[in-house]
Formats: C-alpha cells, structure tokens, sequence
C-alpha cells in the first residue's frame, strides 16, 4: 500500500498548545499559546479599518479573475513602501521587488527556495531560540539550519555577544535568519547600536540576511520598527525580507504576508525575480487575493490608514500595558520572583524563567496554557484573568519557600 507505514509527525509545539486550550474543559483556562493579539475583553476583533475597507471591497470590486503568481500589485508596492520606505536605493537601482506571499510563511518558503536554487550547500542560521517553522520549514527544503546563540531563556538574558560569536563561524554565503522587531520568541531585539554592528559583520563576511518582519508595529511604532529591515537591505547588497500583516491587520486567517527580494544588480534580480515567481507557480500558482485587497486599500486611502495606524498603535498600548501589571502584581504576589526583565521587552512574546516541572504544573493543575519551553504571549492577559495567572505564578514560589 502507498499511504501505509508512516509513524506519525509530532504536533508542531504552538499548535499543540491551542488543541489542549480547546480541549480543556476548565472554566478558568487561560490561553497564552499561540500568537495572536488579543483585546482588553481577550477578544482578536477584526479592526474597524479593516472592516470598513472589507465593505468598500464587497461594494466596488468588480472581478475576481486571476491575478498573478506575484499577487497584488497594489499591495505588494504599499508594503515595500512601509517595509523599507519608498527612497531605498534598491527602488532606484531596480533590483528590488515584493512578492504577496499567503501568509509570512508563504515568505519565508519562497525566499528559502530561491536560496536553496542559488545554492543548496547554503547554512541557514537561525536563532536559538526561535519560532519553531524556521527550523521546519528550512528542514523540509532540506538545507542546513544552524543555531546562533540569541536569548538565556532560563535567566531571561539576551545574548548579542554569543550571537555575535557564533556567526563570526559562519562562511560567505550562508544566510542568517534575522527577526526584524519583538523577537518570537523571547521579544528581546537588538538596539540600533547592535544592528549596525551586526551589519558591518555580515558585510564583511558576506552573509546575506533574510529578516522575518512579522510584528512591524508592535515594538516602537511602524517607523521605528522598520530599522533593521532598512539597514540590512541598505547596507548589504543582497537581502530577503519575509513580512506579515497577520498581526498589525488581525489578519490572521486571511495570509497576508510577501516575500521582498534585494539582488546585488537590476541584471541579477531579473533572473533571481523569475525562479521565484517560478516557485510560487509550483507551489499555490498565485496567493489569495482578500487579505492584500484590504490592505492595499486601507494603506491607499488616507483617512483609513490613519485610522489603521491608531488601531496600531492602541493594540501595542495594551500589550506594553500589560507586560507592566504582570510585573507589578508578580513582585506583589511573590517578592522572590524576579520577572522584572519582562517589562522591558518587545511585542507579544516573553518566556517565564520557569523549569520545566513548573510549567507543567501551570498547564496540568491550572488550565493555564503557555508553550512547554515557557513562551507565553503577553497579548492573552486581560484584566480578567491577570490575577488568576500571577495567583497561580506565584504559588509557585510561595510554596517553595514553605
Ligand atoms: C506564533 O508564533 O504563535 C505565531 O506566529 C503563530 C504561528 O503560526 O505559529
């Protein structure tokens, strides 16, 4: 038989946590397993913007007929735009375009594929920790991950100087996975200072970088955030940046995301532009279209991108609202705890300096669920439910003191 003898896959560790949140019949369950934002009321609403560009779609558009394997035009221009600015100098030297992608993941399969064709022998360095498909999805294209040091997640350190190190063994031509703000996992990134070091490296070494962007908004601001991805692709001569407006437009089961691809010369991108559109072909022919047509239209228009700016702004509020009442009621609750580093870190995530053993306790004895290796997302604490989660946080602590 054909579809006989296989064992089978493990869950991937973040969709496991959202099947056991589901499955849990506890009234008190917390969910801080995927990464999702979510509202004061633990809601992911759909924006305002986003609904009122949604009706303007279902009133004006007027075709559904093929596009593309690059997608939305549209929308792949308004995205370079807010990823790199539209005076980058690849813009003007022509050698650099945005792809729709379904999804970031869509991105960071296209943009490993072209690597993959380029040359097979290349690393792929990625950060330890990191979110777990970039190992995935690199495996599955059968290149090479390679770990770089990044974060302590049992100290909550963040390590630049054994990141730096580990990729001083990196050879010329490997590619360097960078996350471009609110590191997933940890949400610690590096300062300006330390990415422009970390270029001058990379160019040095030619390495090539290809920075995921999936939170652009949720750390600085829109703006702010976009230093890395600018620098990199400014700096170096060759760059792949993977993007998503999952999270900034609450997007998420609509994959909106986009693959930008920087060649070193317009003669080099035109070839490296049609392997990748070939990818695209071969995979899912063209991405879906709802989720770009939004966005390119919300960004278009400017009363709703203001709109959808403040919406930006108020979901990165909240979060940073948060990180600061977790502190605030875990020094509270149990003086011996020190989680004070969680405040100053970026975007959804953070890891609890927990052991395993207490993690488990949190998911088994109070329906808490967070990922194994102790990943929870800020954004799933609410007024509601912070005091239920830093309760049983701090029984952890107060019961080993007893
Ligand atoms: C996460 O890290 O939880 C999100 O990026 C969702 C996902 O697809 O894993």
């Amino acid at each position: 038989m054909l579809f006989s003898g296989l064992s089978e896959m493990g869950d991937d560790p973040i969709l496991l946590v959202s099947k056991m949140f589901k499955a849990s019949a506890n009234p008190n369950k917390v969910d801080l397993g995927v990464g999702v934002y979510k509202d004061a009321n633990g809601h992911t609403a759909i924006l305002n913007s986003v609904k009122k560009a949604e009706q303007y779609l279902v009133s004006n558009q007027d075709t559904k007929t093929y596009l593309s394997p690059a997608g939305n035009a549209n929308f792949n221009q308004v995205v370079q735009d807010m990823l790199i600015g539209a005076d980058h100098p690849a813009v003007h030297e022509s050698r650099v375009s945005t792809f729709q992608t379904p999804g970031g993941t869509g991105g960071v399969r296209i943009g490993l594929e072209l690597v993959k064709k380029c040359n097979p022998n290349a690393d792929i360095w990625i950060s330890n920790p990191t979110w777990p498909n970039h190992t995935a999805v690199t495996k599955s294209l059968e290149l090479k991950p390679r770990q770089y040091r990044y974060y302590d997640t049992k100290g909550g350190v963040f390590l630049f100087e054994g990141m730096m190190e580990d990729l001083s063994r990196a050879k010329s031509g490997d590619v360097v996975i960078l996350h471009g703000c609110c590191h997933n996992a940890s949400g610690a990134d590096l300062s300006n200072d330390q990415w422009d070091e970390l270029a001058t490296v990379m160019l040095e070494k030619g390495l090539v970088p290809f920075v995921d962007f999936a939170y652009q908004g949720f750390s600085r601001g829109l703006e702010e955030d976009s230093y890395a991805a600018r620098l990199m692709s400014t700096m170096l001569p060759e760059a792949l940046i993977a993007s998503s407006c999952s999270k900034n437009f609450a997007m998420y089961r609509d994959r909106a995301g986009a693959i930008t691809l920087i060649s070193s010369s317009a003669e080099e991108h035109l070839k490296n532009e049609s392997h990748m559109l070939g990818a695209v072909r071969v995979n899912y022919s063209m991405p879906p279209d709802h989720g770009a047509a939004v966005v390119a239209h919300i960004l278009g228009d400017t009363d709703l991108r203001a709109e959808w700016i403040s919406e930006v702004n108020k979901m990165r509020n909240r979060v940073k609202k948060m990180r600061k009442l977790f502190v605030l009621k875990m020094n509270e609750k149990a003086p011996n705890s020190d989680f004070n580093y969680i405040e100053e870190l970026n975007g959804l995530f953070s890891y609890l300096t927990l052991s395993a053993e207490q993690i488990h306790t949190l998911i088994n004895d109070y329906s808490i669920f967070l990922m194994a290796n102790g990943r929870i997302n800020i954004a799933g604490l609410t007024e509601a439910n912070i005091d239920y989660v830093t309760d049983a946080i701090a029984s952890l602590f107060n019961s080993e003191s007893v």
